[in-house]
């Protein structure tokens, strides 16, 4: 099923890595650290989807972030640019066929919880997926269960880890859920305190798929958002540029994060 995907990847050098990564918006910039890379630009890659979204670099990054074999989604695929959800996961299957035990999810979020502000980093430790979507909808991918247990969708081990490893460096980490919506538009303030009121901490238009894909496939999952603002109606207006802007001047923290995560994995 993926096999003309993976014989390219393996031709060019892809074998064997131990950690997924997907870089979200302004977030990108970790997969210029890795080691040794081969970087192949999606368009490239037999069967694999092609990004569009301003502020994704576009290409899968493979080699060594602090001593360890990763590979890394530079640029995502997000449901709002019109692939269904099967593409939108198509790499998390890749990866797992590569041999990938954890998956490292990051992206931009609006901050829905009251304490948190703009710069902040949040561990993700659940989700809340309003869309009425499901990437295992259909015929059920041998990759995994007809039914998937979502009970510990974030790893505990990867929640200690982040946390512990944001209290070395010097810097609290919040904790939270993840809400996924669809996107593009952004939420209304009505909306926001609908997600408040049921538990979500902060909002965005990613990673809930991709998780669940990887649950299903037996991926161990460590999510991390960065707050680039106050979610609709906390603040006077919203922009992609704003979301940009923080995400960029966040990255410092972050890289440091991932990297030392990455390490300890
Ligand atoms: N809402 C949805 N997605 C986002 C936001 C937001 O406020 N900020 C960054 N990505």
């Amino acid at each position: 099923m993926y096999q003309k995907t993976l014989d390219y990847l393996k031709e060019h050098g892809m074998v064997a890595p131990k950690i997924g990564l997907i870089l979200g918006s302004g977030l990108g910039d970790l997969a210029e650290e890795i080691v040794n890379p081969v970087k192949i630009p999606y368009e490239q890659i037999p069967d694999f989807p092609v990004s569009t979204v301003e502020g994704h670099a576009g290409q899968l990054v493979y080699g060594s972030l602090a001593g360890q074999k990763v590979i890394a989604l530079q640029g995502r695929f997000h449901y709002y640019e019109g692939y269904d959800l099967e593409t939108v996961t198509y790499p998390i299957r890749i990866f797992k066929e590569l041999g990938v035990k954890s998956l490292i999810l990051t992206n931009a979020a609006g901050g829905v919880n009251t304490s948190f502000k703009p710069g902040d980093l949040m561990v993700i430790s659940d989700q809340l997926n309003f869309t009425g979507e499901n990437p295992l909808i259909g015929k059920n991918n041998s990759q995994g269960p007809r039914f998937v247990d979502m009970s510990q969708t974030y790893s505990k081990r990867g929640i200690e880890l982040l946390h512990q490893t944001a209290k070395d460096l010097g810097f609290h980490l919040q904790e939270g859920v993840y809400a996924w919506m669809t996107g593009p538009s952004y939420e209304t303030p009505a909306e926001i305190k609908a997600i408040r009121l049921m538990g979500g901490d902060a909002v965005g238009m990613s990673t809930v798929p991709e998780a669940i894909v990887a649950k299903h496939c037996g991926l161990e999952v460590l999510g991390v958002s960065c707050i680039t603002n106050f979610a609709s109606g906390m603040q006077e207006t919203l922009n992609h540029e704003e979301v940009m802007a923080i995400s960029k001047e966040v990255k410092p923290r972050f890289k440091q994060l991932i990297y030392q995560v990455i390490e300890q994995l």
